[in-house]
């Protein structure tokens, strides 16, 4: 089984951001984590700080089984995002290390949330085992 981990903006600053809210591994840990967790998984990580790079890769994901997106502040606002997600046919998550429904206002709405095959927020990098084992749960059509 192959899978796609996408970061969005500013999760590559993680260990320097928030603690409180996003926990104090990096991404790299983060991924270590899910790679150790998941051993029969084949994973691809890709992180950007660019919409466009992200839709791109939304936009050709030959050969995966499945993805899980942490969009980082894309979700609140990118209909761009939401347009590519919509297009991806295979079994798709969406996650958040933070609870986003708790937070200031602008943080409540994500527009990929309704999109999603599996959606998980507020555990920290356990967010993304939680989406995974969810994800790998679903049964095929
Ligand atoms: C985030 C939540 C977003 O609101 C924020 O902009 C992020 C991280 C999270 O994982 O909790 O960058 O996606």
């Amino acid at each position: 089984m192959k899978g796609l981990i996408i970061n969005g903006p500013n999760l590559n600053m993680l260990g320097k951001r928030e603690k409180e809210h996003y926990g104090s591994l990096t991404l790299k840990e983060i991924n270590n984590l899910i790679k150790n967790e998941f051993p029969n998984v084949s994973f691809k990580f890709f992180q950007s700080n660019y919409e466009g790079a992200i839709i791109d890769r939304l936009q050709n994901l030959k050969g995966y089984d499945f993805l899980v997106i942490n969009p980082g502040a894309l979700a609140h606002y990118s209909v761009a995002l939401r347009d590519a997600f919509m297009l991806v046919k295979i079994k798709k998550g969406v996650c958040h290390l933070s609870n986003i429904e708790e937070r200031e206002e602008f943080r409540k709405i994500d527009l990929l949330k309704d999109l999603a095959d599996v959606y998980v927020c507020g555990l920290k990098e356990k967010s993304y085992i939680e989406v995974i084992k969810k994800i790998i749960n679903i049964k095929g059509e």
